[in-house]
């Protein structure tokens, strides 16, 4: 892959060598197989296409410097995949099949994982989908899960630069008790008209604020929200946003640097109190925000040009650890071998 333009690279699918699957069948999971074909095969009526028996996880494979390959807190992400099977309906993928499938296709891919240093990493996305047909709203019986890889640059293409986020009352991603806490496409869906406008307009992500009241922040389109205030790391307890591997590891980071971690309702209008504010995700890495604007309200909080002290400081310390380049003192880091 040696003409491959790493540095450069967007946040965007292309094809890599192969993939690996695993049907659920008969009420049990079969073996992995490997498919070298990005299409899949499925019944008209196959429950994901009509009734979104479909969750999907990010994660990523990142280069060390001594040239091993790494991932980062993959049991959180089988396990959140087993949260979001559960939450509509699908059967479980056992932990250890997960992470088996992940390893097994990081290493059919591994001339794909971008260098170290080069700003870019492998981006792993596990796909689980209800294949078999039912025409009423019931759940499948037959599903497929899938892992395929790919690498990418920054979510945001401006990476780690700050950028402009928007609140707009008039959408929201997910129901107060819907699904916003697991990751399923539906709230994917939810979200484009809102995310498509942010953008046309010129902002990176849409801020959405809690669908009940419209009074606390919730999250930032594909990634959780923190603020920093004084010595403390803020960020939103909310019943329907995802829970952010990138934050749980963050908020311990901010623990461990000997900041205060508040996880509580956060109302909008603390945005003018934060020091320094992000999006934070896998592919969202963190995202510093350099202003949000309140659309409805026309007010404009600004943080910046550059990216604040503390921001930098996790930053740093959340991709060295990644890497390989720090120590791991929590064991969040496995080795692709
Ligand atoms: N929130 C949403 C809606 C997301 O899609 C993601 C991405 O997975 C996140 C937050 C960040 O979660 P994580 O840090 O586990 O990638
Ligand atoms: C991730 O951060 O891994 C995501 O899944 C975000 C987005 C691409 C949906």
């Amino acid at each position: 892959m040696e003409n491959l333009d790493w540095k450069n690279l967007g946040f965007g699918y292309s094809d890599t060598n192969s993939n690996v699957r695993c049907y659920y069948r008969d009420g049990k999971w079969g073996e992995l197989e490997i498919s070298k074909s990005n299409e899949i095969t499925m019944h008209m009526s196959a429950t994901c296409l009509h009734y979104g028996q479909e969750a999907f996880e990010g994660l990523k494979a990142y280069r060390g410097k001594d040239g091993k390959i790494r991932v980062f807190r993959i049991e959180e992400n089988a396990k959140r995949m087993q949260s979001s099977a559960r939450g509509i309906l699908m059967p479980e993928l056992p932990v250890e099949k997960f992470k088996e499938a992940v390893f097994k296709a990081i290493k059919l891919n591994q001339e794909y994982v971008p260098p170290h240093g080069s700003g870019a990493t492998l981006y792993v996305r596990p796909l689980l989908i209800g294949v078999g047909p039912q025409i009423g709203v019931k759940p499948a019986t037959e599903y497929l899960f899938i892992v395929f890889v790919m690498p990418v640059g920054p979510y945001f293409k401006e990476g780690f630069k700050p950028t402009d986020y928007v609140i707009y009352r008039e959408y929201d991603r997910a129901a107060p008790q819907g699904t916003g806490t697991i990751k399923v496409g539906g709230n994917y869906a939810a979200s484009l008209r809102a995310g498509v406008r942010a953008h046309s307009e010129g902002y990176s992500a849409v801020l959405y604020l809690d669908a009940r009241e419209k009074k606390y922040l919730d999250e930032c389109g594909p990634a959780n929200f923190f603020g920093i205030k004084g010595n403390s790391y803020v960020t939103p307890k909310s019943e329907s946003i995802l829970p952010s591997i990138t934050n749980k590891s963050l908020r311990q980071l901010a623990k461990d640097m000997g900041m205060t971690v508040e996880e509580r309702r956060v109302p909008v209008e603390e945005l003018a109190e934060f020091s320094e504010a992000g999006a934070c995700g896998t592919a969202a890495v963190i995202s510093p925000f350099r202003s949000v604007y309140d659309a409805d309200k026309d007010i404009r909080y600004t943080y910046g040009n550059d990216p604040g002290e503390v921001s930098q400081k996790l930053y740093n310390k959340l991709i060295n650890i990644q890497c390989g380049c720090e120590e791991d003192p929590h064991g969040w880091v496995s080795i692709v071998e």
